[in-house]
């Protein structure tokens, strides 16, 4: 087989890139381990930054987030005992967020992708990136027993953390950072109306909580945990008890519980590598970078490489101006840092650190308050939420 561009992933950053690559005219082929089933099996966040949104709207695949996503104009901020509202819409001059589920938009995107006829390998195994220091790169991997070859001009590494395309790259070209945090968010999906209109980060001496929601029927709640905690020593009532008192007292009043339809523990970690590029292999997503959930920024992170990505390729069979793909991992990694910055900060701040002494504490909920109580304070959390600018490519 031959292709210009082969992507290695079907995640939200493989799709995307795909789907917009599509419609452009650009051929790629998009070679997966996991089937369809899989991938949309797993609970990941679900807050949109405007740039994601309209990204996906040029894609040709938000039919679905402007029906079901939820518009949101703020969030809020527990620290305590009381809510503190921070209006992103007031303080970013307009912007705004859409709650819709990471899982929802990899399903749109899964079903453009079959509407339009571009071809996804699912169930491939062995997938190997061979000579993309050539300009004739290509792609093994094995298919119901049988080894098959892709040929291509340029390789997508949209296979997460654990996937091949970082690991195909000599390490000693490569630096990573990486900070793993000592605890966990255990996460629970349940079929009730959420607790407060808005999503509340709750800043407690028991740890951290967040109250976030799906839609008008469907919440999804984290506590911080130790990662040493097991997810089947959590009973749902267990889990409801520790949430209640995490929150100030008038959303606790008000929480109302049910079954958990689903409930798992997730580490939290910053890490990113770079270069992003290794020849003509590009990384994208949390191939190249992980954020703690705090921010809300994975996804967000992945949508901005695609869209670098994207724009470059265009310049590249639309103009034919290769100049641009060696700037590809430096115009993503001035965003990337600053959203691992934020990320960083808020997960500092919201969280309990067993190792901080009374001295670092007593900082940490000043350094809330501050933020909180300032104007200036209250804008730099508003403007990074909603996402800082994409950088034009040109
Ligand atoms: N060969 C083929 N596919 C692979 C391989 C491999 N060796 N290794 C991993 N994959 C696939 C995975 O099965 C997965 O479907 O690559 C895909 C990577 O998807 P994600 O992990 O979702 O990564 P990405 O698309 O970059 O999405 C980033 O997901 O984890 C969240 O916070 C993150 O929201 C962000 C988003
Ligand atoms: C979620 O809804 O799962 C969610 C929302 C905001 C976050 C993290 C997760 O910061």
């Amino acid at each position: 087989m031959k292709t210009k561009i082969a992507i290695v992933g079907a995640g939200p950053s493989g799709l995307l890139l795909g789907q917009l690559l599509h419609k452009a005219g650009i051929d790629n082929i998009i070679i997966e381990r996991q089937t369809p089933e899989y991938i949309l099996g797993r609970i990941r966040a679900g807050v949109l930054e405007q740039g994601t949104a309209d990204l996906l709207r040029e894609a040709g695949v938000s039919e679905r987030m402007e029906k079901e996503g939820l518009i949101h104009d703020g969030f809020e901020l527990a620290i305590g005992g009381r809510l503190e509202h921070i209006d992103l819409k007031k303080l970013t001059g307009g912007k705004t967020v859409v709650v819709y589920g990471q899982t929802e938009v990899t399903r749109d995107l899964m079903n453009a992708r079959k509407a339009c006829g571009a071809q996804t390998i699912y169930q491939a195994d062995n997938v190997a990136i061979h000579d993309m220091k050539s300009a004739a790169p290509y792609i093994t991997y094995e298919k119901d027993g049988v080894t098959q070859r892709i040929d291509c001009d340029y390789v997508a590494g949209c296979d997460g953390y654990h996937g091949v395309s970082r690991k195909s790259i000599p390490a000693d070209v490569l630096t990573e950072y990486e900070r793993v945090y000592p605890f966990g968010w255990l996460g629970v999906l349940a079929d009730t109306p959420p607790v407060h209109d808005e999503l509340i980060y709750a800043q407690h001496e028991r740890g951290f909580a967040l109250c976030s929601m799906r839609s008008a029927t469907r919440t999804r709640y984290y506590v911080q945990v130790p990662m040493t905690e097991k997810v089947e020593d959590w009973s749902d009532e267990r889990f409801w008890d520790e949430l209640r008192q995490r929150i100030p007292a008038e959303q606790a009043a008000k929480l109302v519980t049910g079954p958990s339809i689903e409930k798992s523990i997730a580490p939290l970690r910053s890490f990113v590598v770079e270069p992003m590029q290794y020849g003509n292999l590009f990384l994208l997503g949390d191939a190249a970078h992980i954020v703690p959930p705090t921010g809300a920024k994975g996804l967000n992170l992945a949508a901005s490489d695609v869209n670098t990505m994207y724009r470059i390729l265009c310049k590249v069979y639309q103009e034919g101006r290769t100049d641009l793909l060696e700037k590809y991992s430096e115009i993503c990694l001035r965003r990337i840092w600053k959203a691992e910055r934020f990320s960083w900060w808020l997960t500092s701040m919201m969280h309990d650190f067993p190792e901080n002494d009374a001295f670092t504490k007593r900082m940490q909920q000043t350094e809330l308050e501050y933020f909180v109580g300032s104007i200036a304070g209250r804008t730099t959390i508003a403007e990074n939420y909603v996402g800082l600018p994409y950088e034009a490519v040109e």
